[in-house]
């Protein structure tokens, strides 16, 4: 079966969090004790994705090549592409076309953040659906701001709507999306909507029109965290400092991930415990050798 490749799509950050994203991406910034763009490429190696290709503008790229490297303290492998202009998600799957070679793909965006128990499991089922696309719905109080995607009574998905002023459910759509190979081809034969963007909604409509959608419920033990907002961000820090330092165990620590993948060995991680030095991180690193 050809492995599925990841993309993490980190682009402008609109001026919603203005100060805090007039000189750095908001994906550089901190969720709690590491920067957001740990989480959702945390959620890429859950789901046993290995290939990754991390695009954001040419101003903020070299700060993630930097910060990321080649990938292999993790036990994974990074490419880096620019997106020149935000013109939309869905152009991600274009400008990842080579990189992905005709494989299949899962898109993260760079500023959302999962949690949950039952996430690997359906990660994984996700994955191994191979023949069209699998998107997900997340009960939200303000389904206004996503993506909505609307059922029947026996859960099919009937529409999907990219922001309704009159939502049609309370279901949005997270910023996680599985594609088989032909995303690439559909991005490309999309219009821009009035906004000037390919959609990604649009591209996810193209597989429902194909009856060839399926839209994953994540329950409400799962989260789903918004960081597009100063209060949100804030949220955001809060719920993974609360999980973290009840449990002792970290969320979305790439090189445990990494490790407990089989991915990388004990050397790596020693390496990493030097580099991170005496930052709560590095200690919880050199704990990883004892367990
Ligand atoms: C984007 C998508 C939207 C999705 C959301 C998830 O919106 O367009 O469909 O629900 O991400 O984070 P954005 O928040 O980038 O405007």
């Amino acid at each position: 079966m050809t492995q599925r490749k990841g993309i993490v799509l980190a682009g402008g950050s609109g001026t919603r969090l203005y100060p805090l994203t007039m000189v750095v991406s908001k994906q550089l910034m901190p969720v709690y004790d590491k920067p957001m763009i740990y989480y959702p490429i945390s959620i890429l190696m859950l789901a046993g994705i290995r290939e990754i290709l991390v695009i954001s503008t040419p101003h903020d790229l070299p700060m993630f090549r930097k910060l990321l490297g080649d990938g292999s303290q993790f036990g994974v492998s990074f490419e880096y592409a620019e997106q020149p202009r935000p013109e939309g998600l869905a152009q991600a799957l274009i400008i990842g076309d080579d990189f992905l070679a005709d494989s299949p793909s899962a898109l993260i965006l760079g500023d959302n953040v999962f949690y949950g128990n039952e996430l690997e499991m359906t990660l994984a089922e996700a994955d191994a659906r191979r023949e069209g696309a699998t998107i997900f719905g997340y009960h939200v109080s303000d389904p206004k701001n996503y993506g909505v995607v609307d059922f029947d009574d026996d859960g099919k998905a009937l529409s999907l709507e990219e922001k309704p002023t009159e939502p049609k459910s309370n279901f949005a759509v997270p910023g996680l999306y599985f594609y088989d190979e032909r995303a690439p081809g559909f991005a490309k034969s999309q219009n821009p909507s009035s906004r000037g963007e390919l959609e990604i909604t649009d591209l996810n409509r193209t597989y429902l029109e194909l009856d060839e959608l399926a839209v994953e419920l994540l329950g409400r033990g799962t989260a789903w965290l918004d960081t597009g907002s100063h209060e949100n961000l804030a949220s955001a820090t809060d719920f993974v400092k609360v999980i973290e330092r009840r449990q002792g165990l970290k969320i979305a620590c790439l090189e445990e991930i990494g490790f407990y993948k089989g991915w990388i060995e004990k050397a790596d991680i020693e390496t990493a415990v030097k580099l991170h030095g005496s930052s709560p991180y590095g200690s919880y690193l050199g704990q990883l050798l004892k367990r």
